[in-house]
């Protein structure tokens, strides 16, 4: 079967890879000539493990080609996903220009039955609009279905939870597109990942609950955190404890500086914005959002409060992506603790293993991008880790010590066991565990 993924970004780019591993012959299109060019040479734009092995492998086997011609991969295809962007607005809502002028290119080149798919991450009602452009731009002249097949993919960890998915979200309502969405994801049926077949609004719906309630339980271990700094509770602790019950279950329970990225900020604010214009307050996911901006600044207090004022003094901040394994920095606390510090007047010695050039576009001032966490630590105030790569947990605590003007560690991961932290001599500040 052939099939057809508008939009060479992160979703897409997985998408399209992964079909292609699955034996599906794959049209990746983009309008970004750059990227399409890079992309025919085999070229990944954006870090992501086994990507663009992946990429390669299907590109040699005839199964994975890039283009700049929408059109041409609509009449190529049976089966179009759209993963082009989603960015948020000003007040939350979901821009969905990229959606709507896709649509509208897929109207126009319309040649036959086609099943269009929704894979971006829309609001409620968007799959049914984008049917809307296409019968007005195909002037009624084809028959073709749509439905939604949202993606829950983790950066990081993207091929894997393709390959491996909890559960496949099917929205469709007419037989055939069931069939074909079905049979696209034939494959999975060998490891029984459980399929969940709904209508189109409960599909767009399970995406936004599903990233919502994630974030709800990230933003519930945090403010915990914060009352258990008071109370002189260990949070991770707690945590532990509460995840023995499998009812909670100890996964998203880690307290941190609150969640960045592509994904939880907005599609909390854009639930959470849609549901307003339904006429339906959600007071947990605005609680949700509200606490998640006030926990990165109590981290920027917190590294105020281990140094005695950021004003001329350096800073070691291991960790500029949202998470581990992605040189994403979209929304990470990690650059807005950055920018705070700079904007106090402190000085940066940063160090990200694979982010640093992306950050490089955004922090500006007095920011030092170093060649390792030990020479980030180099003559600086405080080391504070921002993101948990694997390489900043078993990092040589005495020589960092010897290298740190001062010794104390910010850990706002709390990667570091205090006591042992302590016992070498530093001043350990955490999450939730002081
Ligand atoms: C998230 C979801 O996990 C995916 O299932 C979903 O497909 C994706 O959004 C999406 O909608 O496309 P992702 O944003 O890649 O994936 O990353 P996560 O691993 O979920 O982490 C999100 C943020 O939460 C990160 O900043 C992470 O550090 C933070 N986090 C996560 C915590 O602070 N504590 C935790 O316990 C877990």
């Amino acid at each position: 079967m052939n099939i057809c993924v508008v939009g060479a970004g992160y979703a897409g780019l997985v998408t399209a890879a992964c079909f292609a591993e699955f034996g599906l012959r794959v049209t990746c299109v983009d309008k970004d000539e750059k990227k399409i060019e890079s992309l025919k040479q085999g070229k990944v734009p954006f870090f992501e493990p086994g990507l663009e092995e992946m990429v390669q492998r299907n590109m040699a086997q005839g199964r994975l080609s890039f283009s700049t011609d929408l059109a041409w991969g609509v009449r190529n295809s049976l089966v179009i996903f759209i993963c082009v962007g989603t960015p948020s607005k000003e007040d939350g809502s979901v821009d969905l220009s990229a959606v709507d002028e896709v649509a509208a290119q897929i109207g126009e080149a319309l040649d036959g039955y086609k099943l269009v798919v929704t894979k971006s991450t829309v609001p409620v009602g968007t799959t049914r609009r984008v049917e809307a452009i296409i019968r007005e731009k195909s002037k009624g002249k084809y028959h073709f279905d749509v439905a939604n097949n949202p993606e829950f993919l983790r950066e990081g960890s993207a091929v894997e939870d393709f390959m491996r998915p909890n559960r496949v979200i099917i929205g469709a309502e007419s037989d055939q597109a069931r069939a074909i969405l079905r049979d696209l994801y034939s494959p999975l049926y060998l490891i029984e990942a459980p399929f969940v077949i709904t209508n189109i609004q409960t599909s767009e719906m399970i995406k936004y609950a599903s990233n919502a309630f994630l974030a709800t339980k990230i933003s519930f271990i945090n403010e915990m955190a914060l009352l258990c700094d008071k109370l002189g509770a260990d949070v991770y602790q707690v945590a532990r404890a509460m995840g023995l019950d499998q009812r909670i279950g100890p996964k998203f329970l880690h307290p941190g500086p609150g969640f960045g990225g592509s994904c939880f900020p907005k599609d909390t604010r854009a639930l959470a914005h849609f549901a307003r214009e339904a006429g339906v307050e959600l007071e947990i996911v605005e609680a949700v959002i509200r606490v998640n901006k006030r926990q990165r600044e109590w981290a920027v207090k917190r590294i105020e409060e281990a140094l005695g004022g950021i004003q001329d003094k350096t800073v070691a901040l291991l960790g500029l992506t949202f998470k581990p394994n992605t040189d994403d920095i979209r929304e990470a606390p990690a650059i807005y603790i950055a920018q705070e510090i700079l904007t106090r007047g402190g000085r940066l010695r940063a160090y990200d293993p694979v982010g640093m050039e992306n950050a490089s576009h955004v922090l500006n001032g007095n920011v030092t991008f170093c060649s390792d966490a030990y020479d980030a630590a180099t003559g600086s105030d405080a080391l504070v880790i921002a993101t948990e790569w694997n390489q900043f947990r078993n990092l040589d605590m005495d020589r960092m010590k010897e290298l740190l003007a001062r010794p104390i560690l910010v850990d706002l991961k709390n990667i570091y066991d205090p006591e042992r932290i302590r016992d070498k001599g530093f001043a350990y500040y955490g999450v939730g565990r002081n």
